[in-house]
């Protein structure tokens, strides 16, 4: 009850901020919150058969113009899975309001109904005249993407962990606004880290049955600071989740410090492990779009440590590493950590697909992919 409650409260929150921006005029602002407010709808109705259509319909109630009312017809339609129906509604918006964000709106529903060819016309369109449009380019990224990734997000594979083999302890590093972390469930003990989350209270995305232990501290100051073993209340975690800072040195850190308590069939991920392009691949931040140079870390386990496990899975937007026979009592990272975080500083990005594909050691066979083999059969030891 309390759980439904403090959902509740994240919609009236987001529908205060969508009152807040009509009245303000700032329609920008106001289509990146109805955005927020139709991803939480799809979310609890996804992942937890939740459906808050109350929400939608005070939305609506705020709306006031006709472009704005067609993109709510276009995220409904998206909730009851009818994407043809949602790329007319946003086609139709962007008839009426040529704003470039109705155009970008449009240009996503549109890839998201598999009409790629469409939207990278439309962002192409508004790159031409605004080179500096990042909600264009960022558009143009993903229809990159979902040319050459699997159709799943990667909240799709967590949710599906936490779902098929619920782990006792879920460490997550890079909390955010807690999407990821509310895909936990009541089996689960889940520790969130992030310098900069919210209270759990004010996370725009809650569990309905698991309440995370919040840290609003750096990783590197949690596994300084903190009695990891009795946080996790056990003495190794069952599945973690590296979603922080997205710089390979850093990532490094964040991996070292959790195999110490793995278990032998804990599995790590990590987020943001396969670029799209160069651009997005950079340490320095300059586009929307980004996974820093994350992927590094993984030809360097690659070389490193031939005893682990690692594949790279394409999910949408930017990949997912997935890490497992891990071993807490190897040093060998931490102690030629220094070196390896100055030679793969300096690694070059491949720019060429397969070559990508293959210093990532990436799996693109989703047939062949099957994640019960990554997860210990009869439960977690
Ligand atoms: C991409 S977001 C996480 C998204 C979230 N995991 C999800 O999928 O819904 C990255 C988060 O990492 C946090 N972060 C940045 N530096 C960090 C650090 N040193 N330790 C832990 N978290 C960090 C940021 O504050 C940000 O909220």
């Amino acid at each position: 009850m309390e759980h439904l409650h403090r959902i509740e409260e994240n919609f009236h929150r987001t529908l205060n901020s969508i009152q807040a921006t009509v009245n303000e005029g700032n329609s920008a602002w106001m289509n990146g919150c109805m955005g927020l407010l139709g991803d939480m709808l799809l979310f609890y109705r996804s992942n937890w058969n939740l459906s808050e259509d109350w929400a939608y319909e005070e939305m609506i109630k705020i709306l006031k113009e006709p472009a704005d009312l067609l993109i709510a017809a276009a995220m409904d339609c998206e909730q009851r899975l009818w994407s043809e129906a949602a790329a007319q509604f946003a086609n139709a918006a962007a008839l009426i309001n040529t704003g470039s964000q109705y155009q970008i709106m449009a240009a996503s529903y549109y890839r998201k109904n598999g009409n790629i060819k469409n939207a990278r016309e439309v962002c192409l369109g508004l790159s031409m005249q605004q080179p500096e449009n990042q909600g264009a380019l960022c558009e143009l990224f993903s229809c990159d993407v979902a040319e050459r990734f699997w159709p799943l997000d990667y909240y799709e594979l967590l949710a599906e962990i936490h779902h098929k083999s619920p782990p006792r302890v879920y460490i997550e590093i890079g909390v955010a606004s807690g999407k990821s972390l509310a895909l936990a469930r009541s089996q689960t003990r889940s520790l969130g880290i992030d310098p900069a989350t919210a209270a759990q209270e004010h996370l725009c995305y809650n569990s309905p049955e698991n309440n995370p232990q919040l840290y609003k501290i750096t990783s590197d100051d949690f596994f300084a600071s903190r009695d990891v073993i009795k946080e996790m209340g056990r003495l190794h975690f069952d599945v973690a989740f590296i979603d922080g800072l997205h710089h390979f040195d850093q990532v490094l850190r964040d991996f070292i410090n959790l195999e110490k308590y793995a278990g032998p069939d804990s599995i790590i991920l990590i987020h943001d492990g396969l670029p799209i392009n160069a651009r997005v691949a950079v340490r320095d931040r300059s586009t929307w779009f980004w996974t820093g140079d994350v992927w590094k870390v993984i030809p360097c386990l690659l070389a490193v440590r031939p005893d682990l496990e690692i594949i790279t899975l394409p999910f949408f937007p930017s990949g997912i590493a997935l890490i497992r026979r891990l071993d807490p009592s190897s040093h060998i990272l931490e102690r030629q950590y220094d070196s390896l975080a100055q030679h793969f500083a300096t690694l070059e990005f491949p720019d060429d697909w397969k070559e990508r594909c293959t210093m990532l050691n990436v799996h693109m066979d989703q047939a062949a992919f099957n994640l019960a083999d990554y997860l210990p059969s009869k439960g977690w030891s």
